[in-house]
């Protein structure tokens, strides 16, 4: 079994879509050992209390800059893979380099565009707006040590109409995120992703 750990701090949408991943049997052999929010009260939550995974609060308030020890001490040596799905707080430390190439994000737009530092939410999507590109889209990444920078893994592309704004845009970047994370902890399950240097080759 390839097991799954999901971070989030917000409705998780993409973690339900790993999950509904699961249930249909795209992803047959995982399973989604762990939920971590760095807060409370987030809906991601209540959508693990509706199919029983068990979930963990590692308040970013009380933890501070302790939040990825805490990870890891909760983490290491039982999980596969982490994914970041909707995650909003730094991932830093030992955790990096003990899950090196084992912690994946999915960040909404094309990277390296409109990524990076405090870029998140629906900053991203006004931004690509403003600056008039006719193509986003979504990334899925490992995560490293710096803000967005990990060999890419998976992207998909979404058209950008003149009358877009940035909540439609949003939407539509959404849409595609739910396809592209499932599709990454699959091929990294099936153990058909290899780094090489920035890159990243998908085998057949
Ligand atoms: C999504 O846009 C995702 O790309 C970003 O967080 C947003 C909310 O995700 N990382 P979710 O609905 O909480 O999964």
């Amino acid at each position: 079994m390839f097991n799954i750990a999901v971070l989030v701090s917000g409705g998780g949408t993409n973690l339900q879509s790993i999950i509904d991943s699961v249930n249909i049997g795209y992803l047959s052999n995982c399973s989604i050992k762990a939920v971590i929010s760095d807060r409370d009260n987030v809906y991601a939550l209540e959508r693990c209390r509706k199919h029983n995974i068990n979930t963990y609060i590692i308040d970013r308030s009380l933890y501070k800059d302790k939040v990825s020890d805490k990870i890891l001490e909760l983490l290491e040596g039982k999980i596969d893979l982490i994914v970041c799905a909707g995650w909003l707080s730094i991932l830093e430390g030992k955790l990096i380099s003990k899950f090196k190439n084992k912690i994946i994000n999915i960040h909404p737009s094309l990277i390296p565009s409109f990524c990076g530092e405090g870029m998140y939410g629906i900053k991203v999507h006004q931004k690509a707006i403003e600056y008039g590109v006719k193509l986003s889209g979504c990334t899925v990444h490992f995560i490293d040590e710096g803000t967005d920078t990990g060999p890419i893994i998976v992207q998909k592309t979404v058209p950008v109409y003149a009358d877009d704004t940035a909540e439609n845009l949003q939407k539509r970047v959404l849409d595609e995120e739910h396809r592209a994370l499932p599709e990454a902890i699959k091929l990294i399950s099936q153990e058909k992703v290899k780094v090489k240097g920035r890159k990243v080759i998908i085998e057949d």
